[in-house]
């Protein structure tokens, strides 16, 4: 972590992922395997389960239910300790909506048009996307300006999105007068900030790709991995001595990324090892790698699903402490924004 981030705030990690369909190999290697390591690298810890994020496209309510608390044992699972993180889901913390509704009146438009999520997901018919998928860049600014973070960990697609709580932040700062909000920094570190489909290697792996097969899932079982390792795209060259042989080679790069990411490792030594060698080699041994991984994992995620009544009482508890860190936060904008607040709480 740099310390770039203004010394006046302590340093403080959020992050979110949306609970929407399973994690894939791309949301653990880039996101939650990072929370893990700067879980245990002693700092402050919050990440939450942005299920009012979800929701800025349609979500069927049992499966979102379900999918809140699968996440939550995807964190549990992968190393998140309940106890040394704050663990909670975003609608737990009414101080999100409220905060991301101030933003909603900083934030400019056109800020908002120029988002390449927005772009993405609202496609040609931006008239009928909803209103909320429109400000969902506020909402996330909320989430993180809503503790004072100073350093978010993310994958290469929500830079963007940190850059644009920076903008919040200076914003509302330079507009009432105020040093309050401190300006994030994305962590945006190691060989995985972009896992890349396993169909199609200039495309990122997505959970919601239609495509199952482009994507390992953390739920997919040994043989299911293996099998979509090895039917991956990939070109008829054998690997070569040096990296500079994979640029023009996205799908084999992509590969040799993954494996050096799981391996916790550099592509450089990835390479070192299989220079020479077919994906007759490579992808069994990458299979191989990945299922050593990934297997314990959706194993303690099984156990953890079947007490979904423990789930909730993580995330109740969660809650309540980043509520205890979030409300000061929200009475001081209401302070600075001139917001009478007589009303006994
Ligand atoms: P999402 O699935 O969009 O909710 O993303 C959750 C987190 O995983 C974010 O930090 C993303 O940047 C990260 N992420 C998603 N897909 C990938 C990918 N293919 N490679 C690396 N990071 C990813
Ligand atoms: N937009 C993020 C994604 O799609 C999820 C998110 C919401 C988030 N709020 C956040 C990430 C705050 C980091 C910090 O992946």
């Amino acid at each position: 972590m740099t310390d770039a981030a203004k010394s006046k705030f302590t340093p403080r990690v959020f992050s979110g992922i949306q609970p929407t369909n399973h994690l894939q190999l791309g949301n653990y290697l880039g996101a939650v395997k990072r929370f893990v390591e700067m879980q245990n690298s002693g700092v402050e810890t919050i990440y939450c389960i942005v299920d009012l994020h979800a929701i800025t496209v349609w979500q069927n309510p049992g499966d979102l239910r379900n999918a809140t608390r699968e996440l939550a044992a995807s964190y549990i699972a992968s190393g998140l300790d309940p106890k040394r993180s704050i663990l909670f889901n975003q609608s737990q913390v009414p101080a999100h909506a409220e905060l991301a509704w101030i933003f909603n009146c900083v934030a400019r438009m056109g800020w908002m048009n120029r988002m390449t999520q927005w772009k993405d997901k609202a496609g040609k018919d931006a008239e009928k996307a909803s209103l909320g998928l429109f400000a969902y860049p506020s909402l996330m600014a909320a989430d993180i300006l809503l503790y004072h973070a100073t350093h978010v960990p993310v994958g290469e697609d929500q830079k963007q999105h940190v850059e644009l709580t920076r903008d919040i932040a200076a914003k509302f700062n330079h507009d009432y007068g105020v040093d309050f909000f401190p300006m994030t920094e994305p962590v945006i570190e190691g060989v995985a900030t972009r896992v890349m489909s396993l169909r199609d290697g200039t495309r990122k792996m997505s959970k919601s790709d239609p495509s199952d097969a482009s994507r390992i899932n953390l739920t997919d079982d040994a043989d299911t991995i293996a099998q979509k390792f090895r039917k991956a795209r990939t070109d008829a060259e054998p690997l070569p001595a040096t990296l500079e042989g994979l640029k023009d080679r996205p799908e084999a790069r992509n590969l040799v990324n993954i494996y050096a990411a799981l391996a916790e490792t550099s592509p450089e030594a990835v390479i070192g090892e299989f220079a020479g060698k077919g994906f007759g080699a490579f992808k069994p041994a990458l299979a191989d790698l990945a299922v050593a991984k990934l297997s314990p994992l959706a194993a303690e995620m099984q156990r953890l699903m079947a007490d979904p009544a423990e789930i909730d009482r993580i995330l109740g508890d969660g809650a309540d402490r980043a509520a205890a860190i979030a409300q000061p936060i929200l009475d001081r904008v209401y302070d600075i924004t001139g917001m009478v607040r007589s009303r006994r709480r």
